[in-house]
């Protein structure tokens, strides 16, 4: 996957009225949502843009988790390892999934398909073990449930 073209990202900058901070959040949002992070790069054009300083952006950049500066994969696997899941097979549902994809916890694949990154709690206990591909729910996960996940994403 080759980053983001400097008028790639203007491109989505532009989309936005000019002098506007209140606009940084959904520009921020609008770059991820187009190439799957906010390359770094992209500070100072959306500095340029809204009048917001660079080192602002970096802050909101990095303080909700929703951002990413490193490009991740299309698919965001989240398997929970929260206590309700740890003992109903957590360890199981995520070594299965590490092995299917053949990375570890916080990594990508090299063609970007999918990224693993374990969770506390995804707030879906009764549904145990469980786990998350970018928008939807997954339960009462085994192997084969999980492979169907996981074939789902194409
Ligand atoms: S502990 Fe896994 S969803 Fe809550």
């Amino acid at each position: 996957m080759k980053p983001p073209t400097a008028s790639q990202i203007k491109g989505v900058i532009n989309g936005f009225a000019h002098n506007s901070a209140s606009l940084v959040i959904p520009i921020l949002q609008a770059i991820q949502e187009k190439f799957g992070y906010v390359p770094p790069e992209s500070l100072k054009a959306i500095s340029r843009h809204t009048g917001v300083g660079r080192n602002k952006i970096y802050g909101i950049l990095t303080f909700y988790a929703q951002f990413t500066t490193i490009p991740r994969g299309k698919y965001i696997v989240k398997p929970c390892r929260g206590t309700a899941c740890h003992v109903r097979g957590a360890n199981n549902v995520i070594n299965h999934i590490k092995s299917k994809l053949n990375i570890e916890d916080g990594q990508t694949t090299p063609d970007y398909k999918f990224s693993l990154e374990t969770v506390a709690c995804l707030g879906t206990c009764f549904l145990a073990p469980a786990m998350m591909v970018n928008q939807d729910y997954y339960g009462n996960l085994d192997e084969k449930r999980i492979d169907e996940a996981l074939k789902e994403c194409t």
